[in-house]
């Protein structure tokens, strides 16, 4: 084996002979949990892999990643910048990938590429993990943008009561209403779409939501998509906030802790979309031996 570290930006799977081989790639990548995340469920699952990250150029995915799989890698995780990219370089794309319109997990099988995405799935995992419930539940989505639309089919499928989808530009949120209707029709769900601001307008916001999600990378710049006026048409002491953003806590979620609301980060739906990702590369049989709360009680711990 090689000498590479955990640090190593740029695994190349012919050092690793004997090893099945995955990255995720990314740009910036160096400070990604799924390198560990992925280690410890091959100790699990006792699986001889070898799963490191790869940073690509930020015009360069599509190259990158077919040097990786042509060098012999078995399959890869993609987060930001490069989730369309990924989908764009699949040669096959499951049918829940290409409604998310993104793609975080590739493998490569007879010669092709194909493209998956598990992260609606993992967020609805850590949900119900945390006791939420989420049928027929009200859920105010904020940000339309591909975080989003990722995990709005699987949101969906759970057949909450509603599903607000509000942006600060409306236009988007609108599309993807539209994008998602007859999913929504079929799941029995009201669908609506509203502006950010239209939240400050308690006749415009229709209830006060069990679940918030945010969805918008605005806590990457430690602000909240939320104006004080909108907390409070939208939080109640029972209201769960969940921020996707993980290893903080956001604004977004002091907000909802002033109004007397539980919160969460996104941590455990980086440990479920990653135990998707594991299962679909290594074998749906190996969920039994996987413990996913247990990873994410030891990254917390
Ligand atoms: P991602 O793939 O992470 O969703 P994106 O497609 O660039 O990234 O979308 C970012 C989302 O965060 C959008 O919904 C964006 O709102 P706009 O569509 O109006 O741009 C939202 N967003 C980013 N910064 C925000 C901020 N400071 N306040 C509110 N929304 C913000």
């Amino acid at each position: 084996m090689s000498s590479n570290t955990s640090t190593d930006l740029h695994t190349d799977p012919s050092l690793y002979s004997g090893l099945d081989v995955y990255a995720v790639a990314g740009n910036p990548i160096a400070h990604s949990k799924s390198p560990v995340i992925h280690a410890r469920f091959a100790e699990q699952a006792k699986q001889a892999m070898y799963y490191g990250r790869l940073q690509a150029d930020l015009d360069g995915f599509a190259r990158a990643a077919k040097t990786f799989f042509a060098a012999g890698g078995k399959g890869m995780n993609v987060t930001v910048p490069f989730k369309l990219d990924a989908q764009a370089l699949a040669d096959e794309l499951t049918p829940r990938a290409r409604l998310a319109g993104a793609v975080n997990t590739l493998w490569i099988e007879g010669g092709k590429i194909y493209g998956d995405n598990t992260d609606g799935a993992g967020l609805v995992r850590d949900l119900l993990a945390q006791g939420i419930v989420i049928h027929e539940a009200r859920i105010l989505l904020l940000g339309a943008g591909g975080a989003a639309r990722g995990v709005m089919g699987p949101l969906l499928e759970q057949s909450p009561k509603c599903l607000v989808i509000a942006n600060r530009s409306s236009a988007k949120a609108v599309e993807l209403v539209k994008l998602f209707a007859n999913q929504a029709a079929v799941q029995e769900v009201a669908l609506e779409s509203r502006a950010l601001a239209d939240l400050e307008d308690a006749a415009k916001t229709p209830y006060p939501f069990d679940l918030v999600i945010n969805a918008t990378a605005a806590g990457l710049s430690d602000e909240s998509p939320l104006s004080a006026s909108a907390v409070a048409n939208i939080f109640t002491p029972s209201s769960f906030a969940y921020d996707m953003v993980y290893g903080k806590t956001t604004a977004f979620m002091q907000q909802a802790l002033q109004r007397g609301a539980r919160i969460s980060d996104g941590l455990g739906m980086l440990v479920e979309q990653a135990a998707d990702a594991f299962l679909l590369w290594r074998g749906a049989e190996l969920g039994a031996l996987i413990d996913p709360r247990a990873v994410l009680a030891k990254l917390r711990s």
